[in-house]
């Protein structure tokens, strides 16, 4: 049997989140209409054998609560649970802390998925190779850019076996364009390397003589790649799975920016895969939201997910790569395009949204523009009052923009009036 952890880090952990982070814990922040991490349940819970999946944080409890209560009822027959770590243990300190509950009932395997990713989640591909080697671990790796292994976990492993040879985070020069995923696939002996790994570690710094008491988190506090997979590694006992190109995706949820090319792979996913996921037939729209206008539908662009409670002009266009949040209200001829808007977000006639998160209950003005680069833009690595200027434009919960301004990849923090065009600027 199996079980899946998800580590979902803490309140401290989202500062690249900004502003995003400030109105929502980040795990919970909604890609393709759905909480980031609701997307890592539905993959756990579709496996046969999935006994519980347990969600490990440090995060207060009542964070998770309606989240939790909203998917039981969707997976009602694997039970998922929220177990708080006291401090931030790192990301094998709080696998190892909650061994007797990761452990109860007996799973063979265990899965570890970080947050903080999207992905199609290969995961029965993992487990039918992983079934078939004997190590310990299975990694998920993908090939990449070789300029932006540096950033990541970098893996060598046997190109016939697939035992991984080295494993270094965030290499200083090259060494091969496979990195790590974040996901993992642990036979139940991982505690023990874990202990073995929190061990060396104690007999390291007693060698130094440091105490350990003075270390955050203490003694229990360990990195799962830097501390664990190495150990593994040394032990060969470490394997990787590789992302098959074309058929898998994956990439890091880091800055708010990045939900933007996130939400655009899980559309486009669903859409291949599971259509009927995405309500894409917006209903007739109540006519009186601007001038009259006729009965009608408004066009959308696929892939797109439109929350059934959005109320959508007929002469608007959305899409593609457009998610549409609760109470929406979209007016006369706005184009919305690559963006999500977020829950009471209204966007009045004639005004464009591209590449940006509207936050929530934020108003835009008629004609005007809100606007981020296209795509993930490396060229804007600028910071401003210690925010980088993002690729996208992000605005923040209970913004308002006047009508007839531009506002280029900003950041706007929550309850802005902003009242004049502003390009590259953290508003504040
Ligand atoms: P960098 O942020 O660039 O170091 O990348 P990384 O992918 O190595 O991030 P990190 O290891 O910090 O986090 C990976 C995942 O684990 C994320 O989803 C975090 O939210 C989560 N995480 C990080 N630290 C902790 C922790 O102390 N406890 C728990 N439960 N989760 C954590």
């Amino acid at each position: 049997s199996l079980k899946g952890v998800i580590l979902v880090g803490g309140p401290s952990v989202g500062t690249r989140f900004r502003p995003l982070s400030m109105d929502c814990p980040k795990p919970l922040f909604p890609i393709a209409g759905r909480p980031m991490i609701f997307h890592h349940v539905a993959a756990l819970a579709k496996l046969p054998g999935m006994k519980e999946i347990l969600i490990v944080g440090f995060f207060e409890n009542s964070i998770f609560d309606r989240f939790l209560t909203e998917i039981q009822m969707e997976f009602p027959n694997v039970p998922i649970r929220y177990l708080r770590e006291y401090q931030a243990l790192g990301t094998g300190g709080g696998l190892f802390h909650f061994r007797d509950q990761i452990s109860r009932g007996d799973p063979d395997q265990i899965f570890v998925l970080n947050a903080d990713i999207a992905s199609s989640f290969p995961l029965q591909a993992m487990l039918d190779f992983h079934l078939k080697h004997q190590g310990v671990s299975t990694i998920l790796g993908i090939r990449v850019d070789r300029s932006l292994v540096s950033k990541f976990g970098c893996v060598v492993a046997n190109p016939e076996t697939h035992e991984v040879l080295h494993f270094v985070e965030k290499p200083e020069s090259f060494l091969s364009d496979m990195i790590s995923c974040g996901i993992y696939l642990f036979r139940k002996e991982i505690f023990e390397v874990v202990r073995a790994a929190i061990d060396q570690r104690q007999a390291k710094l007693e060698e130094q003589g440091i105490d350990d008491s003075t270390i955050r988190g203490g003694s229990e506090r360990i990195q799962l790649e830097q501390e664990v997979l190495s150990l593994l590694t040394s032990a060969k006992k470490l394997y990787a799975y590789v992302c098959v190109p074309g058929k898998d995706f994956w990439m890091q949820i880091k800055t708010g920016s990045s939900v933007i090319p996130a939400n655009r792979l899980y559309l486009q996913h669903f859409f291949h895969t599971a259509p009927r996921k995405l309500s894409n037939a917006p209903k007739p729209s109540l006519s009186d939201i601007t001038n009259k206008a006729d009965e009608g539908v408004a066009e959308v662009i696929q892939p797109a997910y439109i929350h059934p409670t959005a109320i959508i002009h007929p002469s608007a266009r959305l899409g593609p790569n457009v998610s549409i949040g609760p109470r929406v209200l979209i007016g006369r001829g706005v184009r919305v395009r690559d963006s999500i808007l977020l829950d009471n977000v209204e966007i009045k006639n004639d005004s464009c949204i591209l590449n940006s998160v509207i936050g929530w209950d934020s108003k835009v003005g008629s004609w005007s523009r809100v606007e981020g680069a296209p795509g993930e833009s490396t060229a804007l690595n600028t910071t401003v009052k210690g925010y980088k200027i993002p690729s996208a434009t992000i605005l923040g919960k209970d913004v308002t923009i006047a009508d007839e301004i531009a506002i280029r990849n900003c950041i706007v923090l929550p309850h802005k009036d902003i009242k004049a065009s502003q390009h590259n600027e953290i508003l504040m």
